[in-house]
């Protein structure tokens, strides 16, 4: 499978806050369907719970657990990160979508990161996104930065490939 991660990240790598995303962007929630729509996305639990709505429509979704009474409807449930491998094709396109310990977990399997940076310092954060680092990863592409009218927030796209 080619494997990417797909995150917004703020100024200090943070990810999350009580369980949820730090901001909305409504641009950036169309890029994200935009890219995933018609591949795979993998998510933890904590993150496919926290989805108002629950499976995201035309996308195999496959969440990630330990529990294994866990069969949310429209969903493939997996048990390990090996088990990814397993249920997905070699030539299958594959987004992990989070949250903090899926992408630990799936980091150094991935070959590509589409990273929507967010130009602010949240308080609070309580999950952050793994060090990218230079000598791993090279910028393939980056764009904006954007304004954001509804939130206020100003925000680039950085793609990134392993080196
Ligand atoms: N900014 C972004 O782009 C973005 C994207 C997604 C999420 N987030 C944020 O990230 C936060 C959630 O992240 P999180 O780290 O708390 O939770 P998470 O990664 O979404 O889910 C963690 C859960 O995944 C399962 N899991 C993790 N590793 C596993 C393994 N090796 N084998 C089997 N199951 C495994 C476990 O489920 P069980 O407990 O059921 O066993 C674990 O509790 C939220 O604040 C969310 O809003 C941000």
């Amino acid at each position: 499978m080619r494997l990417s991660l797909i995150v917004a990240v703020d100024e200090n790598s943070g990810i999350g806050i009580d369980g949820n995303q730090p901001a909305f962007i409504s641009e950036d929630l169309k890029r994200f369907k935009k890219l995933t729509t018609g591949n795979a996305i993998v998510m933890g639990r904590k993150t496919f719970e926290a989805l108002p709505k629950g499976a995201l429509p035309n996308r195999r979704n496959i969440v990630i657990t330990r529990q294994k009474d866990f069969s949310p409807p429209g969903c493939e449930v997996i048990h390990s990160g090996d088990e990814l491998h397993e249920v997905c094709s070699p030539e299958e396109s594959v987004f992990v979508i989070g949250g903090g310990e899926v992408y630990k977990l799936f980091f150094s399997d991935a070959i590509r990161i589409y990273l929507t940076l967010i130009h602010y310092k949240f308080p609070r954060i309580d999950t952050w996104f793994p060090p990218i680092k230079e000598d791993e990863w090279v910028v393939e592409r980056s764009e904006g930065p954007y304004n954001d009218e509804k939130s206020g927030f100003s925000y680039s796209y950085i793609n990134y490939v392993r080196r």
